[in-house]
């Protein structure tokens, strides 16, 4: 098959992610506990040694900021709820997945919280407009990183220099940014950093992470063991125990660090790089046929290796996805992507568009194969 769907999940993943994987699963896959028996220590220093990786890898404060979680809607989760106060003013965007824009807007809903989205111009968001949405009651401005649409990359620290001036706290999703785009904490006004291991950091499914910085101080929302404090009666108030409850997916994370090493080596930006220069073939391509164009700016810059184009009339983004599945062998991912709001301002609700999105391991024969495949698809509608 050939796999154009890594803004969902990366396949395939590096072959030290594999051996890691099958390593840990056959001498180490024990329940972590800092007072256990070896293999338990074993695992329990997996985890440690990971959260050494993400500190490193994303310029943290200290590896006990690091949560564990099962991927990036988990991550986005933990934090929302577990900061959000009644009476509380949140600004998010409509660049926004459905892990970020429907939390908020149930709390919404509810009369918890009242809630600010700010529109995007051509897939991109203007600082200012953050300015102005701020009230005195902003405790919380949640957006994306890059859309997971158009794979447009947000200009993040000018807007998170806006919100600390504030006394706003910062979530910042990096779903589709994270192993792609050069993220440092320590330079950064980002507060809270959530983000999947199965993307860009090419963990397994069910990996994730949560970054809660020194300003932030998310309220356990599941409480349970912890492999050590087991007198206390109550979830241990320390990080990351307070906010990681239960027997975490250790064989994961141990994917997951060898995904983090195989990205430092390589170094971030290099396989955005590889990724933008197949977008812009696919760009070149959808500017020369009649009835195909892009959604979205496209600024190869500031842009990751997602992509939406716009169908022509006459055949559905749904027919195309699974024309390319059976008859091709190519997968995509057509529809809304899990992100209505900005469909509905680009005018692709409710079909949505086809979404593509090469990998590390994608080749430029391989999109010809699917721009070739696209030509035949559509000769008969155009
Ligand atoms: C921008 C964005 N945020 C959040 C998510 C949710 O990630 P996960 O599937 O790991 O929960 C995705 C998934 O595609 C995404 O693209």
């Amino acid at each position: 098959m050939i796999y154009l769907d890594n803004a969902a999940t990366s396949f395939p993943k590096p072959e030290t992610v594999y051996q890691a994987l099958d390593k840990f699963a056959r001498t180490s896959l024990a329940n972590p506990g800092r007072a256990g028996h070896k293999m338990a220590m074993a695992a329990e220093r997996t985890l440690d040694d990971c959260r050494h990786a993400l500190n490193r890898f994303f310029g943290g404060e200290g590896i006990e900021r690091w949560i564990f979680t099962c991927n990036c809607t988990d991550s986005l989760n933990i934090a929302i709820k577990g900061l959000i106060k009644p009476g509380d003013h949140v600004i998010t965007s409509d660049l926004e997945h459905n892990s970020v824009s429907r939390p908020l807007r149930k709390l919404e809903k509810e009369g918890v919280i009242t809630l600010t989205r700010v529109a995007s111009t051509d897939g991109y968001l203007d600082p200012e407009s953050i300015r102005q949405a701020l009230t005195p009651k902003t405790s919380l401005v949640a957006l994306t990183h890059a859309s997971n649409v158009l794979g447009t990359v947000q200009p993040i620290d000018a807007i998170g220099a806006i919100v600390r001036e504030a006394g706003a706290l910062f979530l910042v999703d990096a779903a589709q940014s994270a192993g792609l785009v050069p993220i440092d904490l320590k330079t950064s006004t980002i507060d809270l950093l959530a983000f999947p291991g199965h993307k860009a950091l090419y963990g397994p499914t069910g990996t994730g992470a949560l970054y809660v910085g020194p300003r932030a101080n998310p309220r356990a929302w599941r409480e349970g063991g912890t492999g050590g404090d087991s007198a206390s009666e109550t979830q241990p108030q320390q990080l990351p125990y307070s906010l990681e409850g239960g027997t975490p997916n250790v064989l994961g994370v141990a994917g997951l660090a060898a995904g983090i090493a195989w990205v430092a080596e390589r170094g971030v930006d290099v396989a955005r790089a590889h990724e933008v220069e197949l977008l812009q073939k696919v760009v070149d391509w959808a500017d020369a046929n009649e009835g195909w164009s892009i959604a979205g700016r496209w600024e190869p810059a500031t842009h990751v290796g997602a992509l939406s184009l716009i169908v022509p009339e006459g055949i559905s983004p749904q027919e195309i996805g699974g024309i390319l599945d059976g008859s091709f062998d190519i997968a995509i991912r057509p529809g809304l992507h899990c992100s209505p709001y900005i469909h509905k301002a680009l005018g692709t609700f409710p079909d949505g568009t086809i979404r593509l999105s090469p990998g590390p391991f994608s080749t430029e024969a391989e999109i010809d194969t699917f721009l070739g495949a696209l030509e035949e698809i559509t000769a008969g509608v155009l």
